[in-house]
């Protein structure tokens, strides 16, 4: 494929069309580990074969878990709570999946000898302190005081279990100290900010592990039970919200369009995408609604609408959308009146800086916008935006949702872009540009 695509000139009419987007990535990255934990052969379905997920497989083969892909099934010879094998020197590359690189650390908790993780030059920029401060109190050593990859962990052969306030909003950091809780002795207690909530659901409903859950007004109280076994499962991966996102707006920001997206997680913890849309006007329904070991799955169908208004988010809504906001910003732009969005310090901790990569992005289409206080943005959105000149999107740290932002912002507001790092989509979502070209654009 080439360096860089070339876009000039918005998508067409597709009228009405109907489209399944890949695997979900935080569900199945979660199967390739938990499943490597339990005692017997799991089975996933549709699993997403994406560069992250790819990562997450290498590395626990290199931990001695037997792992066959075969179209599209995924089979894991899980060996038990304390399977692993941890052989010397060994290094494990997470390349650039945070979700891997954070969760692993607490997969090497019993390990007996140096273990090191490294990543790509984006992961090595993100901070690990965020799970490196509560592995600590279990007992699990970290070489150095690195904050940031590489990083390599010892473990003790016995973890104590710890009490935890998780104050970031991060399912990463929340997920890594519930797996480390696995192969402590005892209850581990965690008080957090919501996040999405699909370990929880994974130890409840699919692992069946002793596991607490209260949800209160600020907070959700989490209290898991230790050093139990758990037997081999199957899963079916559904779609990836996060995925499906791309489509919903290029649909919502084209004219005379009609989608339906078929089978996605609509987890309540990822759905700030649909609320936050919906608020702007977007009228997104949610179809054929069922459940699937505790994640809600449904059908989704929207359709082009561009009379949309400017709103002032709640950002209690922000961790249910932490992916989405480049897309958000991209709707902001045409909404009638002034968007205010606050408190988003954590999206310039993603593969990119990604707040100042939107503002970047913004400016350039010549679209008012404002820094505020606390990493918060003003965006004066202007309904009949219309692109006339040339856009280049370079150096980005191959950050796959900026490369997929700006083809959704070149098919539906004009312009000639020129895009760079054509690959890096395959991070998290290889199907994206043959879905695309489906639908009518010839992006290649
Ligand atoms: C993820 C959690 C989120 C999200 C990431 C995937 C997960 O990160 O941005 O893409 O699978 O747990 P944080 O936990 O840092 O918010």
């Amino acid at each position: 494929m080439k360096k860089a695509v070339s876009i000039n000139k918005k998508i067409s009419f597709f009228k009405k069309k109907t489209i399944s987007v890949d695997g979900d990535k935080s569900l199945s990255i979660r199967f390739v580990l938990l499943s490597s934990l339990s005692k017997g052969k799991c089975i996933a379905k549709n699993l997403l074969k994406s560069e992250d997920v790819i990562s997450a497989i290498n590395i626990i083969r290199k931990l001695g878990i037997k792992i066959k892909i075969n179209n599209n099934l995924c089979e894991v010879n899980g060996k038990g709570l304390f399977g692993h094998k941890f052989k010397k020197n060994l290094i494990l590359d997470s390349k650039n999946s945070g979700t891997t690189a954070r969760l692993m650390c607490s997969m090497l908790s019993n390990s007996d000898h140096w273990i090191k993780i490294i990543g790509d030059k984006s992961l090595k920029k993100r901070d690990m302190s965020r799970v490196i401060k509560p592995l600590k109190l279990f007992g699990i050593k970290f070489k150095n005081n690195s904050t940031k990859l590489p990083i390599s962990i010892k473990g003790p052969k016995i973890l104590k279990p710890i009490k935890y306030n998780e104050n970031l909003g991060s399912a990463q950091c929340k997920s890594a100290v519930m797996i480390a809780a696995l192969k402590a002795e005892g209850k581990t207690k965690l008080k957090c900010l919501p996040s999405r909530n699909h370990t929880e659901l994974m130890f409840k409903n699919v692992l069946k592990v002793p596991i607490k859950i209260n949800k209160k007004k600020n907070y959700d109280y989490i209290e898991v039970h230790g050093n139990n076994e758990f037997k081999k499962f199957n899963y079916q991966i559904p779609g990836d919200i996060s995925s499906a996102s791309f489509f919903i707006v290029l649909t919502l920001l084209s004219k005379n369009n009609y989608l339906t997206i078929k089978n996605v997680n609509i987890n309540p913890s990822r759905m700030g995408i649909i609320k936050i849309l919906n608020m702007m006007g977007g009228k997104i329904k949610i179809l054929k609604k069922k459940f699937y070991k505790g994640e809600l799955i449904a059908d989704i169908f929207v359709k082009s609408k561009r009379k949309l208004k400017a709103i002032n988010l709640d950002p209690k809504l922000n961790s249910s959308a932490i992916d989405e906001f480049l897309l958000i910003f991209l709707t902001a732009c045409v909404c009638k009146g002034v968007s205010t969005f606050k408190n988003l310090s954590e999206l310039n901790k993603k593969e990119s800086k990604r707040l100042d990569w939107g503002i970047k992005i913004l400016r350039m289409m010549n679209v008012k916008v404002k820094k505020i206080q606390n990493n918060g943005i003003k965006i004066w959105g202007k309904p009949n935006l219309k692109l006339e000149k040339n856009y280049v999107i370079k150096d980005y740290l191959k950050d796959h949702r900026i490369f997929m932002v700006s083809t959704i912002a070149a098919l539906t507001l004009g312009g000639n872009w020129k895009i760079y790092d054509t690959n890096c989509f395959k991070t998290s979502f290889p199907k994206y540009l043959k879905i695309l070209n489906s639908l009518g654009a010839k992006v290649r």
